[in-house]
């Protein structure tokens, strides 16, 4: 694939790697992902974003094909990560007459990205630059996902280029929204895997941008947004929102259950801890998709974790939701333990030992069940689900 004219005189200039199975190592991507770039062929020649170092040949050949890079004006460098700034080195070296416009803290990375000298100047949030016929405005966006980051507002043609806000790891040549194949659990897996540790920050950003007259997002991975471009900021928003009753605190009971003796206790424990003043929500771990629950975990004020004993050690699901923990702001959070075993019981200590390594608030002894539980477990379960919600209220 060559490039695409995405609006009159703006060329999607990007690469594809359909065969990317594993970004930054860790993110799985089904059908491997795009790196976005964009021409914007005004008076004053002005690049968008930028690719992965080793696609950097055939992007300046992309870019070639369009532009003598002599001409280039300005390259806007929304975000560093190097999947985006990869290229940059050997698009100067050509485009010596461009300057870079970039947040200052954008400027101060990419000085350690780059290691060259090259012509740069920070622009303030809201600042607005012509490009003769054209113009750009800026607006600052901390934390998606980076500190760097910030969208750039093409006025005369409406069209958003947020970098990877609203992108989503998913290769398809047919580029725009409404050709491609359903990509909708990929965006929403990007938006929880990358996003979802900065939800207030994904808040903020939205209401700076919500007055703007916006028919097309031009995103730095996957595909071009335009059938419905709120339908995409909407959906981070709600994303973003947190889940609970301002005039309750929120406990979440997360269980796993092999024979339904842990589900009991988690259902005592729940019915226990939903008072006048907490609200209570109860999840099957294993029932539900971890990455999904960041947005719940980070509107709780406290969480409790359910796990029968197996093989001297807590049941997966309820390690999977363990292991997200650590990409959301759970700082403070009150938790406490429960379970049933048959003979040893180490599951509810594992928990308690992770839950302390990552530093949330250990507030009650964990409660441990014998084999079934019987009548008077139960009654125990409920005053220590009771008892965990009173400790959520006094620390208000
Ligand atoms: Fe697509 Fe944060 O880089």
């Amino acid at each position: 694939m060559q490039t695409l004219e995405i609006k009159k005189d703006i060329h999607w200039v990007g690469v594809l790697n359909a065969t990317l199975r594993a970004f930054d190592v860790v993110f799985k991507t089904r059908y491997g992902s795009t790196y976005n770039s964009y021409l914007i062929q005004s008076d004053k020649p002005t690049i968008i974003d930028g690719v992965h170092a080793k696609f950097a040949s055939e992007y300046l050949d992309k870019l070639r094909s369009l532009i003598n890079l002599k001409d280039i004006h300005y390259i806007v460098v929304n975000h560093t990560e190097m999947d985006h700034s990869g290229s940059l080195g050997c698009l100067l070296k050509e485009a010596s007459n461009a300057q870079v416009l970039s947040t200052k803290t954008a400027a101060l990375f990419l000085k350690n990205i780059l290691h060259i000298d090259f012509k740069g100047k920070v622009v303030e949030d809201g600042e607005c630059i012509s490009l003769g016929n054209k113009q750009l405005k800026f607006i600052h966006a901390p934390y998606w996902h980076w500190p760097d980051t910030m969208f750039t507002y093409l006025e005369e043609d409406q069209t958003l280029f947020p970098c990877d806000g609203f992108a989503t790891h998913f290769c398809d040549e047919r580029m725009f929204d409404d050709r491609v194949d359903d990509f909708s659990e990929d965006f929403r897996h990007y938006f929880e895997h990358i996003m979802g540790p900065y939800r207030k920050k994904m808040l903020e950003a939205i209401e700076k941008i919500k007055n703007l007259n916006i028919q097309l997002i031009a995103p730095s991975h996957g595909p071009i947004l335009r059938t419905d471009p709120w339908k995409y900021i909407n959906a981070y928003k709600d994303w973003s929102t947190p889940r609970k009753d301002p005039n309750k605190r929120l406990a979440l009971v997360f269980y796993v259950s092999m024979y339904g003796n842990t589900k009991k206790m988690a259902e005592a424990v729940a019915r226990g801890a939903s008072t006048m003043n907490t609200e209570v929500k109860l999840f099957d771990a294993a029932n539900v998709s971890p990455e999904f629950m960041r947005c719940e975990i980070e509107s709780a004020d406290g969480i409790l974790f359910g796990s029968p004993t197996m093989n001297g050690d807590a049941v997966r699901p309820i390690w999977d939701i363990i292991d997200i923990m650590f990409s959301v702001n759970i700082k403070g959070k009150k938790c406490a333990t429960f379970g049933t075993y048959g003979w040893s019981g180490e599951a509810t200590r594992l928990m308690e030992d992770r839950l302390r390594g990552l530093k949330l608030n250990i507030v009650q002894p964990p409660l441990k069940v014998l084999f079934t539980p019987t009548e008077e477990d139960l009654k125990k379960c409920s005053i220590f689900g009771y008892d965990f919600a009173k400790s959520l209220v006094s620390s208000s």
